[in-house]
């Protein structure tokens, strides 16, 4: 059985910085045998969530967009990279809107305490961020937290973050001198089912 991994890029800058990183996750992951997808964030049709609390009672989101197609796969992955610049110290609107669309998951946990069934590999689920921003001091906390709390609803660990600030223009990144080595090999951690 392979290890799922699902990579989300979370900016609406297509190509950019952390899709770059994202991409090299997913070849470090892909290179130890894992099923790999990327999903392209601000390709999708994904509202923001309207709190109507119907997912109080179903564990489902009501909305019938995009996220619906997300849905079975954070469940089934076993490790969930969510991709994302800062934006005004926060994650990207696309980024934000599927993660309070998470909030079925949350529902599902907290209220209906519906456990999500076991992953196929039997694995725990894990999760991590990608990051990157123009600041050259800029502090990654609130994106962090964010990122953490989405994955609680998962009941998916916190492997960590990857982040790199003064990277600003499309494809900086790709003179920094060690950033793609490292997405490299924590896809290949990953892959590997190694714990991070
Ligand atoms: C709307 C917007 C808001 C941003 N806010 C911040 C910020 O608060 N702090 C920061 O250091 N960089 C900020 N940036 C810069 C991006 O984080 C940076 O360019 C990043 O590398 C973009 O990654 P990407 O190429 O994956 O989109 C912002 C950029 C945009 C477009």
């Amino acid at each position: 059985m392979r290890l799922k991994v699902l990579g989300l890029a979370g900016s609406p800058r297509r190509q950019g910085n952390t899709e770059l990183l994202l991409d090299q996750v997913l070849a470090g992951a892909a290179s130890k045998g894992a099923q790999t997808e990327k999903v392209i964030l601000s390709r999708m049709e994904i509202a923001p969530c309207k709190a109507c609390d119907t997912c109080f009672e179903t564990g489902r989101c009501v909305q019938q967009d995009d996220y619906q197609l997300l849905y079975p796969k954070l469940i089934k992955a076993e490790r969930i990279i969510l991709a994302a610049p800062l934006f005004f110290t926060g994650v990207p609107a696309q980024a934000k809107a599927f993660i309070d669309r998470c909030q079925c998951f949350w529902a599902r946990k907290y209220v209906l305490k519906k456990p999500l069934p076991p992953t196929d590999t039997g694995l725990e689920r894990q999760g991590f961020l990608i990051s990157t921003a123009g600041g050259p001091k800029i502090s990654f906390r609130c994106a962090v937290r964010a990122v953490k709390a989405f994955l609680d609803t998962l009941d998916a660990q916190y492997g960590g973050e990857l982040s790199f600030p003064g990277v600003d223009e499309k494809g900086a990144i790709l003179n920094h001198p060690t950033a793609l080595e490292e997405a490299f090999v924590l896809g290949k951690n990953m892959g590997s089912g190694e714990k991070s």
